[in-house]
């Protein structure tokens, strides 16, 4: 093993802290508001996660769950009502909806001052003109990651692989805004190894299990792997599963100068910029002062 690890838990902690801290200097409490829709089994651990660490760090945390036959006016109907209550700072709507609802339009009812995930349109537009906003949270923990290895990020060759709204579009932008240069793979690149090999900063995103193999990385490059997946772990025992990365970790790991693990990586830094950004939020929408987080 070459490669640092870059302890995602251990980082995610500290903002959670920092985030605590400020909080408990706030008038009152930030509200929360989270919603799930269905059964997802791994929504439903990230949701729990979600509110138990917002209520670790001080603030208050309502779930809001509507069943897997849910119509999308139901659903577009609950994210509108928590956009209107003056008691909730922030609303989270867990992705991916059950098949057949349209994730766009319900999140087109949510209150951009409330889109604590900054996945609404107004979001994504500011992060595109570069104007303060809230950021989504994944992207913003990648960033995080990858300034504990690289303080300043000017000129670095960032190549993040995958172009959901989620995570790789935004994640594009937020190295962007870091004065990174950043190319956008996806599954059309062509070349991908290569590409992928002259990247100072490798960041998969694309939910493909052990994709990157070792020569996919140039030597002493970071790698920031944001894949989860939950593949069998037939050496376990039967029906036995474990969570791997987009990144083969064990070969890479000699190759690479810096390394996130799965888990333990960069899962932990979502719920972290979650909390934060459920503060700025209830900053700004109070116009209370912004904490520096
Ligand atoms: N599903 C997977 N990651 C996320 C996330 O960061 N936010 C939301 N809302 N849903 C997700």
């Amino acid at each position: 093993m070459t490669a640092a690890l870059i302890d995602g838990k251990a980082i995610a902690a500290d903002l959670r802290a920092a985030v605590a801290a400020a909080v408990s200097r706030l008038p009152r409490a930030p509200t929360l508001a989270v919603v799930l829709v269905g059964e997802n089994p791994a929504s439903q651990v990230y949701v729990r996660s979600k509110v138990k660490q917002t209520a670790e760090a001080g603030m208050v945390s309502k779930e809001f769950r509507l069943p897997l036959g849910a119509s999308q006016s139901e659903v577009e109907g609950l994210v509108q009502a928590l956009s209107a209550d003056p008691e909730i700072d922030g609303v989270l709507v867990q992705l991916p909806l059950p098949q057949g609802l349209d994730e766009a339009a319900v999140l087109a009812g949510l209150d951009p001052a409330k889109d604590v995930d900054g996945l609404t349109e107004i979001a994504a537009g500011r992060l595109v003109l570069g104007k303060p906003g809230l950021r989504p949270c994944t992207p913003e923990g990648c960033v995080i990651l990858a300034k504990t290895v690289h303080e300043d990020l000017t000129g670095a060759h960032v190549v993040v692989i995958g172009r959901s709204i989620l995570v790789g579009k935004p994640a594009s932008l937020l190295f962007l805004e870091q004065n990174a240069t950043v190319s956008m793979a996806h599954s059309k690149t062509k070349n991908l190894p290569a590409l992928c090999r002259s990247a100072d900063i490798l960041v998969p995103a694309v939910g493909r299990p052990l994709m990157v193999k070792a020569d996919w990385v140039r030597p002493g490059a970071t790698v920031i792997d944001v894949g989860i997946n939950r593949v069998p772990a037939s050496d376990q025992g039967e029906g036995k599963t474990r969570l791997v990365g987009d990144v083969d970790f064990d070969a890479v790991k000699d190759v690479a100068g810096a390394l996130t693990p799965v888990p333990g990586g960069v899962g932990p830094m979502t719920i972290a910029c979650l909390l934060r950004n459920t503060v700025i939020a209830a900053c700004r929408r109070r116009g209370w002062p912004l904490p520096s987080l």
